[in-house]
């Protein structure tokens, strides 16, 4: 008691299987988990809801500012229309320093009283949580993720080319890893895990396995 949260930073490009590993880390650890995408995907869905441009500095700052917790739980947040609006907003300064002390709130005081948090997202161990305890930068081929997304739209019934998937996330990574601000990139003291070939279960038990030399998770 009286300690400091435990704090898990993972990081990486879109489709890597971040999100799905961030959920299996927090629910194996009874940690809290917060997608920070979804922060920048209801902030450029908020300002196309109101006839705005995401490209539009003033209006997506004001959106990020405007931002509440409930406006996380939106239906369309999923969708590449929301991931779109998302990587636009997210190259502006502005919008990300709205957005760093709800992120920076979640990990000092996780929600519920959980020990610890779990965050995702693309400069969780850079910018975010510089201090967290374990920092894991997961990513995997553009045609491994391209191919993973391409299915994963199939299922839900979306009429989609997987070439054009695999070209949109070449925009995307490009776009993320090129702003000047909080660009996607590894921090020097993340572990890189590669999940081109491991399915979750085998992604979930090398992360574990990770964190298991880490003393304030045991
Ligand atoms: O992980 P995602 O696909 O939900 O992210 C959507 C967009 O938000 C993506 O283009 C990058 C951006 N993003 C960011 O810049 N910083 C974060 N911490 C999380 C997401």
């Amino acid at each position: 008691a009286g300690e400091a949260p435990v704090v898990l930073a993972i990081d990486g490009p879109a489709a890597a299987g971040k999100g799905t590993l961030a959920r299996g880390m927090a629910e194996r650890l009874g940690l809290a988990y917060l997608d920070t995408g979804l922060l920048y995907r209801a902030t450029g869905m908020a300002v196309r809801r109101a006839g705005g441009d995401p490209d539009d500095p003033a209006a997506a700052e004001q959106a990020a500012r405007a931002l509440r917790p409930s406006d996380l739980a939106a239906p369309d947040l999923r969708g590449e229309a929301a991931g779109d609006a998302a990587s636009r907003v997210a190259s502006m300064e502005p919008v990300r320093a709205a957005l760093l002390d709800f992120q920076r709130s979640f990990a000092h005081a996780p929600p519920d009283g959980a020990p610890g948090a779990v965050l995702d997202g693309r400069d969780i161990g850079t910018v975010v949580c510089p201090d967290a305890d374990v920092k894991l930068f997961v990513t995997a081929s553009p045609e491994t993720r391209a191919r993973r997304r391409f299915m994963e739209l199939r299922e839900r019934g979306q009429d989609v080319i997987e070439s054009r998937v695999l070209q949109d996330m070449k925009e995307r990574d490009a776009r993320d890893s090129s702003r000047g601000i909080a660009p996607l990139v590894a921090a020097d003291d993340a572990v890189v895990l590669d999940t081109s070939d491991l399915d979750r279960d085998g992604a979930l038990a090398a992360s574990l396995a990770l964190v298991a030399a880490c003393p304030r998770l045991n």
